[in-house]
């Protein structure tokens, strides 16, 4: 196939995989072919379980504060168990035999591993040849306008070579023939390759504050924090055993990856995005003050890596950046490998590039950058979605991987001058585990851990214990912002000026750094959580044929209609039954809001049988929406006429 077929195929590609993964729902079983369904018994994880939640009777709360009290929830609930036992447990297909590998990457090298000619039908050695290409993404473009700006690549000459060959190219491709024109091998190779230091302004090396900490934010899509106990529980232990603070009542502000990424990474919600650097949508996020330009100033290397292009949280139903935004930028290295190399496609993602997971394509380059940048301090943003985004079980196969990871870091002494975000957007959204109450506490209560290093806990201990304090209180991604923002400005959070900040107040702030002591009397307005997502409130179930669970519901198809209403390729929406309704408890209302009610509904509607669930505030008849409308379950290609990833949750397309 040439260039341009290929440039055809990833098109339609991109707008399959782009239908059928919404902000996370994806075609039901379709995509699925039996064979990549193993079936294992048990979790084996349970005795790791029992350790860290004793049966304690007393302990009746996730956490209990003035402001806020979350339920306890037990990862192995009987309301919830039968989802990690058979015949649940899904395992991932394995990726290709990598022993079988024709070509060998190490020690900056790629080399023909004679001994497996064979497999490649190989007779004659002296007939293979290998091509290596470097290729990049042009720092100038031609179409600024484009929507998949972002996607631009070019690719070097070839460098054949018949035995190996050095690698001086951070992203590259290789190509091996036999006999003139047979291709029998390609796959790519990631370098985290040493680059020159550079200011956006284009000034050199600088001496950066030695005693600055490397921050590294690794996420992993989807887990909420006791699937992250279920799945991965020697990560946990290695973390629990190093310092790492778990926070418990860390609560989601928004329903999918990219409104809980942006409070972290700008320290406001999405939804003013268009006040500051996203005027309207579909433009790049380039203008965006993203708290990596504030670690370049400070002298760090930043990196912002992905391992999927096409589900990337600034690529999908979004145009990404058009200049470079980080030192450390793999999307077109990982978008190339997808389409070309992409291996085990099983539902949205691909799993594997070639012969290894995607997962692990990005923790090796993590690893490989901690090692090229050793004497330099590093800000990465890294994010993994190909594993762990569909299903509730696959995590599991990540636990190995990442307790390796992080015990290398702790051996090369990386980890003593690092802190580590490990963290969560979300739990699972949709499928049968968000139908049960602990499903929808744990949609909302994502994993995040903090791991910082030994010589950060001795210095700066009053920050330190304020951080554990805080593992037991309303915590949220507008936090993690504020605390990044401490990491730059040390002077900060020494244990004076811990005491000095502490003194004034500051209890209101949207976001307040983890290193102060967050009030007890937080709540999630407080807090900027909106309603829907909020795991402190209480709600009480009401009838189904009660006369508000009618109102409320006719109000929610209602609102659902009204986003349609410029979609008239979308069905009108009607109540077709009444699934759950409760009445919330809402904290204490203030002076400018009283005489309100809220509930939460859950609906099924036709045609399609969506089922939705959304948080309605009546005051004087005046009806709104706190937080947006969830979809509970898939929507498939039901939506495919509508190119909006929030309309997707709601359409249903009449022509179909
Ligand atoms: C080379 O191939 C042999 C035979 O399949 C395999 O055992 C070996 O692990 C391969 N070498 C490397 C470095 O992968
Ligand atoms: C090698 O040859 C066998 C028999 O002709 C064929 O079945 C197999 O698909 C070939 N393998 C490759 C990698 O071309
Ligand atoms: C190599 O290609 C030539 C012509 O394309 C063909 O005749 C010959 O059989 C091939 N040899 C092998 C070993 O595949
Ligand atoms: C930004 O978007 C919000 C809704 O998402 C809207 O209410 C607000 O008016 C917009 N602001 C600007 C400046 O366009
Ligand atoms: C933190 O330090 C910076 C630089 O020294 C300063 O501008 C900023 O106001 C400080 N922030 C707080 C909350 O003390
Ligand atoms: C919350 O507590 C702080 C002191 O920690 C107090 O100043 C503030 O008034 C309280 N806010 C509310 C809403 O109760
Ligand atoms: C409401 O309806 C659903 C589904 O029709 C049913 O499962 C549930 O038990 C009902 N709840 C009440 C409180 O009647």
């Amino acid at each position: 196939m040439n260039r341009g077929d290929k440039l055809a195929v990833r098109c339609r590609y991109v707008l399959l995989v782009a239908f059928i993964c919404g902000s996370g729902f994806i075609m039901s079983l379709l995509c699925r072919s039996a064979d990549i369904i193993v079936f294992t018994t048990a979790p084996t994880t349970a005795w790791d379980l029992q350790q860290h939640y004793p049966n304690n009777i007393d302990e009746r709360f996730t956490i209990q504060t003035n402001g806020c009290n979350i339920p306890l929830l037990r990862p192995l609930d009987e309301s919830i168990k039968k989802f990690f036992e058979y015949p649940y447990p899904l395992k991932p297909k394995p990726c290709r035999d990598s022993s079988r590998a024709l070509l060998i990457h190490s020690d900056n090298r790629i080399s023909i591993n004679m001994s497996n000619l064979h497999y490649y039908n190989i007779t004659d050695a002296n007939k293979l040849f290998c091509c290596y290409r470097a290729f990049y993404r042009p720092l100038y473009v031609t179409d600024i306008t484009s929507f998949f700006i972002d996607n631009r690549v070019e690719y070097g000459e070839c460098y054949y070579f018949t035995e190996s060959i050095l690698v001086n190219d951070e992203f590259a491709k290789v190509n091996c023939f036999y006999n003139e024109t047979t291709k029998v091998y390609e796959n790519f190779y990631l370098s985290a390759l040493k680059k020159d230091f550079l200011y956006h302004d284009g000034r050199g090396e600088i001496t950066h504050n030695k005693r600055l900490y490397n921050v590294l934010i690794i996420g992993i899509d989807a887990v909420s924090r006791l699937n992250f106990y279920r799945k991965m529980p020697k990560t946990v232990s290695f973390l629990k055993d190093n310092g790492g603070v778990d926070l418990v009542g860390f609560n989601k502000v928004g329903d999918n990856t990219f409104p809980n990424v942006i409070p972290v990474l700008l320290g406001i919600p999405d939804t003013e995005l268009n006040h500051t650097c996203v005027p309207y949508e579909g433009i790049t996020f380039d203008n965006c003050p993203f708290i990596w330009e504030q670690f370049k100033r400070a002298g760090y290397y930043t990196a912002l890596a992905e391992d999927s292009s096409l589900l990337g949280t600034f690529n999908y139903f979004r145009p990404g950046f058009s200049r470079t935004p980080t030192d450390y930028y793999i999307h077109t290295f990982i978008q190339e490998a997808e389409i070309y190399s992409g291996y085990n496609l099983d539902f949205n993602c691909f799993l594997c590039m070639n012969d290894k997971y995607f997962y692990k394509v990005l923790l090796d380059y993590i690893e490989g950058l901690t090692v090229t940048l050793e004497n330099h301090k590093l800000f990465g943003f890294f994010w993994e979605v190909t594993m762990s985004h569909d299903y509730l079980n696959y995590p599991v196969v990540m636990d190995d991987s990442y307790l390796k990871f992080f015990e290398k870091l702790q051996a090369s002494n990386y980890l003593s001058e690092t802190i580590v975000f490990l963290m969560s957007d979300h739990g699972m959204r949709w499928g049968n585990i968000r139908f049960t109450k602990q499903g929808r506490l744990e949609e909302r209560l994502p994993l995040m851990f903090i791991l910082p290093p030994l010589s950060f806990r001795e210095k700066y201990s009053n920050a330190y214990n304020n951080l554990k304090l805080n593992s037991k209180r309303l915590t949220t991604p507008f936090d993690i912002h504020e605390t990044l923002l401490d990491l730059i400005n040390l002077k900060n959070i020494t244990n004076d000026a811990i005491t000095t900040r502490t003194s004034k107040y500051y209890a209101n702030k949207r976001g307040i750094s983890l290193f102060l002591p967050i009030p007890t009397n937080r709540t999630c307005k407080m807090a900027g959580i909106d309603d829907h997502w909020c795991t402190c409130h209480k709600g009480t179930l009401l009838s189904n044929v009660s006369s508000e669970a009618f109102q409320v519901s006719t109000q929610l198809v209602r609102h659902l209609n009204m986003l349609l209403k410029d979609h008239p390729e979308c069905a009108k929406l009607a109540l077709a039954e009444i699934m759950e309704i409760s009445e919330m408890e809402v904290g204490e209302p203030d002076d400018s809001e009283t005489g309100w009610r809220e509930f939460m509904v859950m609906v099924r509607t036709t045609p399609g049988d969506g089922v939705f669930e959304a948080t309605l505030r009546v005051q004087e008849h005046d009806w709104s929406l706190a937080g947006s409308a969830s979809r509970l379950n898939l929507y498939g290609d039901q939506s495919r006429c509508v190119h909006n990833y929030q309309l997707k949750l709601y359409c249903y397309c009449i022509y179909r």
